[in-house]
């Protein structure tokens, strides 16, 4: 079962990033079943690598846009992109290091990150794009 499913009260109004934020729910939806399924260290590992990779081109989507459109909030909003990619890297460690993560208390990855982030700085930005005549 799903843990997050995409609602259009996530949307932020511009099609490309909503596209690759539903994906991106797509990676945390299979990487909670693969927790839940106590599936293999490696095959953990692999989807965990492909969730940070997949964020990591997300991000540099919405950063790119930033940049072109003069965004006045790029520099926290970047912050906040590097602050989510380091916690992401510290749970790759963790699990390359034989730890086995619970998402709700061992690390700290909730499955609301995206949620979160989604409310507090994509909206915003979406909101900006949207003023450029970005959708
Ligand atoms: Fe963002
Ligand atoms: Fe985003």
């Amino acid at each position: 079962m799903p843990i997050v499913t995409w609602c259009d009260e996530y949307s932020v109004n511009v099609e490309e990033i909503d596209i690759q934020h539903q994906k991106m729910l797509e990676h945390v939806n299979n990487l909670h079943t693969a927790v839940e399924a106590c599936i293999d260290k490696n095959e953990l590992k692999k989807l965990l690598v492909e969730l940070v990779e997949f964020t990591r081109m997300h991000f540099s989507t919405e950063e790119k846009l930033m940049k072109k459109h003069d965004y006045t909030d790029f520099a926290e909003h970047h912050k906040e992109h590097r602050i989510l990619l380091r916690h992401m890297r510290d749970l790759v460690n963790a699990v390359s290091s034989g730890k086995y993560p619970t998402f709700y208390s061992d690390y700290d990855v909730s499955t609301d990150w995206a949620l979160v982030h989604i409310a507090e700085h994509d909206k915003s930005l979406g909101a900006f794009l949207n003023s450029k005549n970005v959708f």
